[in-house]
């Protein structure tokens, strides 16, 4: 269904993001036929282009980010006789008049203020849009993370686009929430009678999340190298996919009720600190080794300092303290140029109370479904069964398997498009809501400290691999292994 149609204005509309993900998840939305007309994008940022200058960084920037065969003449040419670029200075008054004269023809369309900028001019470039009197009855704000470095930080942030913007107004992407699995885990838990009465400490032995990267730094050594892997992606992308395998039902699919029920996940993460930080968490760095396809430096030779105590690798074994899932360890880990991409939830249930069967029927493996974020997204359910034949009682374990490509003759779309139209839509139930990320960083704060504190060293791994062997030492020492298979 086409939504209204809307002026949504990019802030840092020439940068990497804009470039990358925003404006191909914008073109396909318009393939999609969800545009009505008419609608805008406006570009802004210092950069001193003209419309027609922007039109043609956008056509390359799809020339270059689509995937083949996506690029279309036609397509683009519509596509970008709805840009418009303004030239617009956060810290000045420097182009806001033209800004405002833009906007001023789409009065009445629904309005979103895109800031893929840094989080440092977030509070002016808000202010400045109060002080133009931009905001409408129709207006949005959608902010990226890093939302803060910690607990502090993240509450001046909220705080500074808090004066400008209500609440309901404000959208915070975390883009993991717009891949197809992690919607998917809500259909699974919520839209089937089989596993909710199962998704339980009674049931469930124990949850495993992994997001593994076969990249590196990618030219993000300024940021990455203050960041770490536990503020990158554990406070964030981790942190929301442990709250919807944990949260409770919530009563509606409403923005509210999903995120009242997220949260009183984050508020029952069991705290780490520097009294156990050693024995529940590992922190690595990668070295030099092979990562697709070739050789590769290590951290430090990327860097220029060569010097850092930065992880790009972190396992953590975290618990939810509740009724549900008391005693439930749930393993996650995350790291740059691991073995490979891969990103998946394995939960893994309880072993049989009791088995009928002899030992040449052969081991019995727990009941796992795991859950498939990238790349080949699907559903996995393994089960024992009978292996075929006349040959006796022996068991086998297999996989009911269902690849999403596999079963659905549909494109895969990239997770920023259907965020990016939920806010036009104005529905904020894939967003992060500011008590979320506050109790977040509440759970991540004391983690940082031990490290400080007890000095916690990052282990080198080779990069290429699962990272380092205190990662695997962490879930073994409990009888458990991590899954490994990609
Ligand atoms: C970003 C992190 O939020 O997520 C990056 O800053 C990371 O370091 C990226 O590479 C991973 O996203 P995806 O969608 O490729 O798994």
């Amino acid at each position: 269904i086409p939504v209204d149609p809307f002026d949504y204005v990019v802030f840092g509309g020439t940068g990497d993001l804009a470039e990358r993900k925003l404006l191909p998840a914008l073109y396909h939305r318009q393939i999609e036929g969800q545009f009505s007309e008419p609608t805008r994008i406006i570009g802004a940022s210092r950069a001193a282009l003209t419309h027609e200058e922007y039109r043609t960084f956008a056509t390359d920037a799809l020339r270059e980010h689509l995937k083949q065969g996506e690029f279309n003449e036609a397509e683009v040419a519509k596509f970008t006789a709805r840009l418009y670029y303004v030239s617009v200075d956060a810290k000045s008054d420097q182009g806001w008049d033209d800004l405002k004269k833009i906007l001023e023809e789409g009065k009445d369309r629904i309005r979103a203020f895109y800031l893929a900028v840094g989080p440092a001019i977030f509070g002016d470039i808000s202010e400045k849009i109060r002080d133009n009197k931009l905001i409408t009855k129709n207006t949005r704000i959608v902010v990226e993370k890093p939302i803060g470095r910690d607990l502090a930080t993240a509450t001046e942030l909220n705080d500074t686009i808090g004066k400008v913007f209500r609440e309901e107004q404000i959208f915070r992407i975390d883009h993991y929430l717009g891949k197809e699995t992690v919607q998917n885990l809500m259909a699974l838990r919520f839209a089937n009678a089989l596993y909710e009465p199962l998704w339980n400490s009674a049931h469930i032995d124990h949850v495993q999340i992994t997001v593994s990267e076969s990249v590196g730094l990618e030219n993000r050594a300024g940021y990455y190298d203050k960041a770490g892997a536990l503020r990158d992606m554990v406070q964030n992308h981790i942190l929301q996919l442990v709250c919807f395998v944990a949260m409770e039902a919530p009563t509606s699919m409403d923005a509210e009720a999903v995120r009242d029920e997220k949260l009183k996940v984050l508020r029952a993460l069991k705290p780490i600190t520097a009294a156990n930080v050693e024995q529940v968490t590992v922190r690595g760095q990668y070295r030099a080794g092979a990562s697709a396809g070739g050789p590769v430096k290590g951290y430090l030779e990327e860097l220029e300092g060569g010097v850092s105590n930065t992880e790009t690798f972190v396992a953590i074994k975290a618990e939810v303290s509740n009724w549900r899932w008391a005693g439930v360890p749930f393993y996650i880990r995350t790291g740059k140029r691991m073995a490979g991409r891969m990103s998946e939830i394995v939960i893994t249930f309880k072993q049989i109370p009791h088995s009928i069967f002899d030992h040449s029927a052969g081991r019995i493996s727990a009941n796992q479904l795991m859950i498939r974020l990238q790349p080949n997204e699907g559903v996995k359910q393994s089960l024992m069964i009978k292996d075929p034949g006349p040959g006796g009682m022996r068991l086998r374990n297999v996989s009911l398997d269902m690849s999403f490509a596999e079963a659905f003759a549909v494109r895969n779309a990239d997770a920023y498009e259907r965020l990016l139209l939920d806010v036009v839509r104005n529905n904020q139930t894939l967003f992060v809501r500011r008590d979320e990320v506050e109790a977040a960083w509440q759970w991540i704060d004391p983690i940082l400290k031990a490290w400080e504190t007890t000095g916690q060293q990052v282990q080198g791994y080779t990069a290429g691999t699962w990272g380092p062997s205190q990662s695997i030492a962490l879930i073994e020492r409990d009888g458990r292994t991590w899954n490994d298979t990609i």
